[in-house]
């Protein structure tokens, strides 16, 4: 039935956000609460999946039956999901990733000196999402992956290019801007197939639209 359909299934999904250091005791992060990926972790417990959950800095109760690995920077998420999704069936980047991190993290807090303050210098974080599609193609398996994509203006168009940017299978894509989707219990979101599907989500309830993303993913997996 449609409450053990993940039955069997090795799934992993991040969420949350980096945090990148700065010294020891400061960061660079965002907003992201973790709930939505929470929501696809405890729907995917329910129907069956073994859950690995990559959790990135939240502030939420540990979903029941899923194996949580804490993480804190880009860097850290990264070696988790490599490490993770090389036995999955399905792979969700839910997680808000910083595309930057300062170049070096200070040893030592950093003190006022009565100088003018010292830029921070950034390098690029590696795109996570698409080395693990790369990484899904060279192994040639039929694990289904999935990105998220929040934007602010011409959704579709923007999601489509991103879909294809990213190799990934499955694309959700919310419109953010005022008062949307972060932090609140919420959502709605179109999911944008490689097939050329659109699929609507209607404003709810993050668990309803984890449902209807593993409802898509459920048909993508072989057997
Ligand atoms: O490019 P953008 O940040 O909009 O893409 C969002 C998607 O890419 C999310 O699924 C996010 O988890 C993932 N991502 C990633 N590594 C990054 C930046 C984003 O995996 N460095």
């Amino acid at each position: 039935g449609l409450e053990t359909d993940l039955a069997g299934r090795r799934v992993v999904v991040s969420a949350g956000g980096t945090r990148e250091p700065i010294d020891p005791v400061r960061f660079i992060g965002n907003r992201s609460s973790g709930r939505q990926g929470y929501a696809l972790a405890a729907t995917a417990v329910a129907r069956g999946a073994a859950v690995t959950l990559v959790s990135a800095n939240v502030d939420l109760p540990d979903p029941a039956g899923a194996d949580v690995r804490r993480v804190g920077s880009a860097t850290e998420l990264r070696a988790a999901m490599l490490a993770a999704s090389a036995e999955a069936d399905v792979v969700v980047m839910a997680a808000a990733v910083a595309d930057f991190r300062p170049r070096t993290a200070a040893e030592a807090k950093i003190k006022k000196s009565g100088a003018a303050p010292r830029p921070i210098e950034l390098a690029e974080n590696p795109d996570i999402l698409v080395e693990l599609t790369r990484e899904r193609n060279r192994a040639g398996t039929g694990q289904v992956v999935v990105g998220f994509a929040a934007e602010t203006d011409h959704v579709l168009e923007h999601g489509r290019a991103k879909l294809a940017r990213k190799g990934c299978d499955l694309l959700v894509v919310n419109e953010v801007g005022e008062g949307r989707a972060f932090g609140t219990a919420d959502n709605q979101a179109v999911v944008l197939g490689a097939d050329g599907s659109a699929t609507e989500i209607p404003n709810g309830p993050k668990e309803a639209l984890a449902d209807r993303v593993w409802d898509l993913v459920r048909e993508r997996l072989a057997g």
